[in-house]
């Protein structure tokens, strides 16, 4: 009895605990159901099958590139979700949802995502081209506008571009090689496009090709598009497995951009302002850099803005429109009946033997359907850049996450046979029918350069160039592949990550003058 007796108090004490913890967890179970059930149920996009973890990433992480994106669509619909270990990306692969993406949603999808290589390369958003959409990114395209995206600005440095196109058709006249067995014509043409570029950016150019800043900016892009692109950033960052790597990377990634930094300072910040501090430029001769110093004095930019967004303009400029000009001229060449109706259309307009001049590209349709045909086809940024919802919100009836990539596949839309007759095939007499649809996006089938408040505004730049280039080539050379070649190599390949596309081998050309 008193074991008993003297037991109760001990068995109370347990039966107690016991049913604490059992009520406990009844609490705990029923309120997560609570939460679970009131949770209201998300639509979302849908999406191959994911694996915990790595999610898509065996489905498309290996290989996400535009073509790759559009068989999956085929599969899955206009609108699909991969994930990507925590990261969400929304591929978007028709004209009505691109619409909904750029234009009518403009806003709510107007942000970038940022992954963490890119965070690195744009100081965490000190830039324009990656920055969110809110007051920074809207005042950093107000100071860029004007000195680099109006048409001022293509009246004021045509004169030029079509000086340095002239400089570099006599380089081509007078190499040994380029009538016989042919030259890398895009290594001309990138000194080219530096220089157009440089002047708005810094009012410098190069005089040589093996001028040794311009082989060491050259040498540093080359890394930095390398560098955009690795294993440890594509997946490192999404997967946390490959965390360990990415940290190596990213620490190489720092060191890269403080070297960087370091040569932009030197040899083009510093160098033009002790150059101003001599003779300092008025209105008209103001370089976009001087710009961007007077919004420094008002307080408008720091340091930090300016070196990221001269690193923008560098990265989005020369090699975006160098990458179409090749494509171009390689369909050029493989396309003698095409390059033949170029070179009549010019003679017809302008005369034989006039060159082309910028107020001329307007007057030339055929050699604008080359163009666009070539951006069509061969798109140089066939993804456009990643965009981002900063807030929850709704696509083409599905819930998207807030924060969620949202990628149009401007590829898919451009070369799929629901609504391009022959799409693989070379031709530019598609561009001349009467639906005028034109690179400004006025049709969602067609946009290169995106549409709405982030789509490009080099375009501007971008158009007149490419078009004085090409035609210029088409006006001097016969241009041909190489002896004992039919056609130059059209395969392409990716560079930067998902941000370009371009041809896998530089296409050698010979180029017979014409007289
Ligand atoms: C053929 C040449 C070019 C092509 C195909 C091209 C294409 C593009 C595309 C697809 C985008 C992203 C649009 C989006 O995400 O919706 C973009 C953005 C941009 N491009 Fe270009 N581009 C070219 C030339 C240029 C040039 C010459 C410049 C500058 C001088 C430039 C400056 C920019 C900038 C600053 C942005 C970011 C806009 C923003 O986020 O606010 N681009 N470009």
């Amino acid at each position: 009895m008193f074991c008993v007796v003297s037991d109760t108090p001990f068995s109370v004490t347990a039966i107690s605990v016991e049913t604490c913890l059992l009520s406990f967890l009844a609490v705990v179970l029923v309120v997560l159901l609570i939460s679970h059930l009131s949770k209201p149920k998300l639509r979302l996009p849908p999406a191959p099958y994911a694996l915990p973890i790595i999610g898509n990433w065996l489905q498309a992480g290996h290989n996400y590139n535009h073509e790759n994106l559009s068989c999956l669509s085929k599969k899955y619909g206009e609108i699909f979700l991969l994930r990507m270990g925590k990261r969400n990306i929304v591929i978007v692969s028709s004209p009505q949802l691109a619409k909904e993406v750029l234009h009518t949603q403009g806003v709510e999808f107007g942000s970038r995502t940022c992954d963490a290589v890119l965070e690195i390369f744009t100081g965490k958003g000190q830039d324009m081209v990656f920055t969110v959409y809110g007051d920074h990114w809207r005042k950093m395209r107000r100071i860029m506008t004007v000195p680099f995206f109006t048409s001022k600005v293509v009246q004021q440095n045509r004169a030029y571009w079509e000086q340095e196109i002239d400089n570099a058709m006599k380089d081509l006249r007078n190499h040994p090689a380029a009538s016989t067995t042919g030259v890398v014509v895009r290594q001309r043409l990138q000194m080219l496009m530096y220089n157009n570029v440089y002047r708005i950016l810094f009012n410098r150019r190069f005089e040589k090709e093996d001028d040794p800043i311009l082989l060491e900016l050259k040498r540093l892009n080359g890394e930095r598009s390398g560098r955009a692109e690795t294993f440890d950033n594509d997946h490192g960052d999404s997967l946390p497995v490959f965390g360990p790597f990415l940290r190596r990377y990213l620490k190489k990634c720092e060191e890269m951009m403080m070297e960087r930094r370091h040569f932009f300072y030197k040899y083009f910040i510093e160098e033009h302002k002790k150059r101003i501090m001599l003779n300092s430029p008025v209105n008209e001769d103001k370089c976009a850099l001087d710009h961007m110093l007077d919004a420094q004095k008002n307080g408008e930019m720091t340091e930090d803005n300016i070196f990221y967004v001269v690193e923008n303009i560098n990265s989005a400029a020369v090699e975006t429109t160098l990458r179409t000009l090749e494509w171009g001229l390689a369909e050029i060449v493989n396309n003698p009946e095409i390059q033949k109706k170029i070179r009549e259309e010019m003679d017809t307009v302008l005369g034989k033997g006039v060159p082309i001049t910028e107020p001329d590209v307007s007057s030339l349709p055929y050699l604008h359907a080359v163009l666009k045909e070539t951006m069509r086809l061969h798109m140089p940024v066939p993804l456009l850049l990643p965009h981002m919802n900063l807030q929850h919100e709704k696509l083409g009836g599905y819930d998207i996450p807030a924060k969620s990539e949202v990628v149009v596949n401007a590829w898919w839309l451009a070369n799929n046979p629901e609504w391009w007759e022959k799409p693989e095939e070379f031709h530019p007499e598609r561009f001349l029918g009467p639906q005028k649809m034109d690179v400004n996006g006025n049709d969602f089938r067609f946009i290169p350069f995106g549409v709405g408040r982030r789509s490009c505004p080099g375009i501007i730049l971008a158009i007149p160039i490419a078009s004085l280039v090409l035609g210029r080539l088409v006006q001097s050379f016969e241009l041909l592949p190489p002896p004992g070649q039919n056609k130059v190599d059209l395969t392409g390949k990716w560079e930067g990550g998902q941000f370009s596309f371009h041809l896998a081998k530089h296409s050698i050309v010979v180029c017979k003058p014409i007289s």
